[in-house]
């Protein structure tokens, strides 16, 4: 018998403020029907702007459901791996903040950055605890508050009009099994090369101070983006990955019975299950209603995909992503029968 990493539990939420490709063009010269054209958005959720929440307060309602649906309670957790770009404070992370509204005391928590690649890194590492006996429950949350950090002035347009706020998480457990069930396979990748291409820059450490008026006015704690740049190296990155995440696993593409891909731009998604050949209904898409939640994309997916019941027992899915960093990977995760 050895250790697999099942996820036995999803939950996902969203704060209740909507935001429509109309409400955004009040703020800037932009039209529902670029933002569908070009991104397949319709509309996102924003937290409350006269009351903001950070990652962390998303992150506890969406853990409370994945606890739940697992049957666990708080205690129960062994390690909290939490994926954001958008940390509550500078530091320390949410995965702490998350730790003590839980009611947990000295559990431990780790904070991982990956962008959109986040619970794509974030999976890869439970299962690296889980199978080398370091843990047993693992919660891996992904979640961001974007709102609060964009442009939305026409100048900040093309990134603006992407990015939405949510959280899912899942809840990640030891099983002794002979059988090919659990994380299967898990690649991962990098190029700091590309790290100018999608990046925030301030408050920076190494600039002094770390965030001046100058560098306001100069919008550089705002996301900047070379979408061109991104969207191609995606298309490439993402076919590749998926073949090195089947090789690994020893399957094919027929295998997978759902492709959960980051939620970047229904168009790279479209363009990827053209380009693998995939029946149109086996790539997720709910970008429509949530925009780019970055490291919340996957698992929110994964949320709804189970509550539609397009997979539950015994399905194989295969996760991948493409973000900041530039960082990609992908993973494949069969439910057990
Ligand atoms: C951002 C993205 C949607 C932009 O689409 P695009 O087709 O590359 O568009 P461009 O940036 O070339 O802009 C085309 C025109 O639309 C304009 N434009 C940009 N954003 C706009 C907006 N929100 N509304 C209206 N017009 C806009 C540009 O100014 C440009 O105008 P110009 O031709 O007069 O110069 C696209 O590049 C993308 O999705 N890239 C990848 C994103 C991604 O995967 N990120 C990683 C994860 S976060």
């Amino acid at each position: 018998m050895t250790k697999k990493t099942v996820i036995t539990g999803t939950g996902r939420y969203v704060p209740p403020r909507v935001v429509t490709n109309d409400d955004l063009s009040q703020w800037m010269e932009t039209s529902d029907e670029w933002i569908q054209q070009r991104t397949g958005i319709e509309k996102r959720h924003w937290v409350d702007e006269d009351a903001p929440v950070g990652p962390s307060d998303l992150g506890l309602e969406a853990s409370q459901i994945a606890l739940n649906r697992a049957g666990w309670s708080p205690a129960d957790i062994d390690l909290i791996i939490f994926a954001t770009l958008s940390p509550d404070i500078f530091f320390p992370g949410p995965g702490c903040l998350l730790q003590h509204k839980l009611g947990l005391s000295a559990t431990p928590a780790l904070d991982i950055r990956q962008q959109c690649t986040g619970f794509i890194y974030g999976l890869a590492t439970a299962d690296a605890y889980i199978r080398s006996g370091m843990a047993t429950k693992i919660l891996l949350v992904g979640a961001e508050v974007h709102s609060t950090g964009l442009d939305i002035s026409t100048e900040g347009r093309d990134v603006s009009v992407i990015f939405g706020d949510g959280a899912a998480a899942v809840c990640l457990e030891a099983v002794d099994s002979d059988q090919d069930v659990g994380v299967l396979a898990s690649v991962l990748h990098a190029k700091g090369s590309m790290a100018e291409s999608l990046k925030t820059e301030a408050p920076a450490s190494r600039e002094w101070p770390r965030l001046t008026a100058k560098m306001m006015e100069e919008r550089r704690h705002f996301p900047h983006m070379d979408g061109k740049a991104i969207f191609k190296e995606a298309l490439r990155r993402l076919p590749e990955v998926t073949k090195e995440a089947l090789d690994q696993a020893g399957l094919t593409t027929e295998d997978i019975d759902l492709y959960i891909p980051h939620q970047a731009n229904m168009r790279i998604n479209q363009f990827y299950q053209q380009m693998m050949k995939l029946p149109e209904e086996k790539v997720f898409h709910n970008i429509q209603r949530y925009g780019n939640t970055t490291a919340a994309t996957i698992p929110l997916a994964l949320d709804e995909a189970l509550e539609m019941g397009l997979i539950g027992k015994g399905s194989t899915v295969l996760f991948l992503g493409l973000g900041s960093g530039v960082t990609w990977g992908a993973n494949i995760h069969r439910f057990p029968e």
